[in-house]
């Protein structure tokens, strides 16, 4: 019989090596940022109930925390205060002696290598949960820079090696890139949350750090989901300020975001991979009705596939175990 013509993909699935060597997306430990809560008080590591396998974490238990993700080979955590008291104008987000200024501190001095992300936001210091000024019921955008300025400065002062801002107000990024640059922190990249829109999956993380918003919701400052050309337009703001990483937030409901800023803008990538995300997962591994393992690793690869060069992820010291 004649041979038909046709093309033989399976030839290099045959084995396991092969495999490997054609294997187009990598994951690595250094890919990752693990994100902390951090609470005031002591010996405290309450595990968040929306998200089994996340704590809460007081400042005196970070060592035995940071040694555990540093061996892990991870480079990197971003962190996120859980104050005791809560203002209008979010003042635990920009004094010296705010929580995420203190584990700063506490971090740099621990493991000077370990890069710290700070999440430049007021919404977990708000008493209304807002991410910004509210006046009449709306988040004003300029006077709200005025107080992310201070934030990211003192963040910058306390020891932050990145500032990340995620409040979504327009102009963060030249603002703060001003304002550190006159205190001078000219060093200090800012990692954009450049692309973040108002999404569901951001349940779990408001149980987490407090921060639902007391009204409303973040529509009038996050995006909305259904939109991709705003994606581009807020990137392109971001890198005209003077961003020098952005970040996608959320991943899996948005890969093709992740693709299209990666094919259009040149500087490296982040990807969120949420609160939300997370939980989904887990709450299906804890009833068994999943492979954890392999359903996480496999999300991580279509991030990183689509474009994402780090992600930031709840699973990253899972992630990090199971890699090696
Ligand atoms: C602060 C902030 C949020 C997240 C990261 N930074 C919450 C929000 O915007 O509502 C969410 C992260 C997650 O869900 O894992 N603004």
């Amino acid at each position: 019989m004649d041979q038909i013509l046709f093309k033989r993909h399976r030839r290099l699935r045959k084995s396991a090596a092969l495999r490997e060597m054609v294997r187009e997306t990598h994951l690595h430990p250094e890919d990752l940022i693990y994100p902390l809560f951090i609470v005031e008080g002591e010996n405290t590591r309450n595990e968040i109930s929306s998200m089994p396998g996340t704590f809460q974490i007081s400042l005196d238990l970070l060592k035995d925390e940071i040694e555990e993700i540093a061996r892990l080979g991870i480079k990197a955590v971003i962190l996120f205060g859980v104050p005791d008291e809560k203002d209008d104008c979010g003042t635990g987000a920009y004094i010296d002696d705010g929580i995420v200024q203190k584990a700063t501190r506490v971090i740099k001095e621990l493991a000077p290598e370990m890069l710290v992300i700070a999440d430049t936001c007021l919404c977990e210091y708000t008493d209304h949960g807002h991410c910004g000024v509210v006046e009449e019921g709306y988040v004003q955008n300029d006077q709200s820079l005025e107080l992310l300025v201070k934030t990211a400065v003192s963040q910058a002062r306390a020891g932050a090696d990145i500032i990340a801002p995620s409040n979504m107000m327009d102009g963060f990024v030249a603002a703060i890139r001003k304002g550190l640059d006159e205190a001078g922190f000219q060093e200090i990249p800012i990692m954009s949350y450049a692309v973040k829109y108002s999404s569901a999956f951001y349940g779990p993380f408001r149980d987490a750090a407090n921060s639902t918003p007391q009204f409303g919701d973040r529509k009038t400052y996050q995006m909305d989901p259904a939109n991709r050309l705003e994606a581009l337009r807020e990137a392109q703001s971001d890198m005209e300020e003077g961003a020098d990483m952005l970040i996608v937030k959320p991943a899996l409901s948005y890969l093709d975001i992740i693709r299209d800023v990666k094919n259009d803008f040149n500087a490296p990538l982040v990807a969120y991979n949420v609160s939300g995300e997370y939980s989904l997962i887990k709450a299906a591994a804890l009833n068994g009705w999943i492979d954890e393992k392999a359903i996480v690793m496999e999300m991580l690869t279509s991030i990183k596939r689509a474009g994402a060069d780090m992600i930031i992820t709840y699973f990253a010291k899972d992630a990090a175990k199971w890699m090696d």
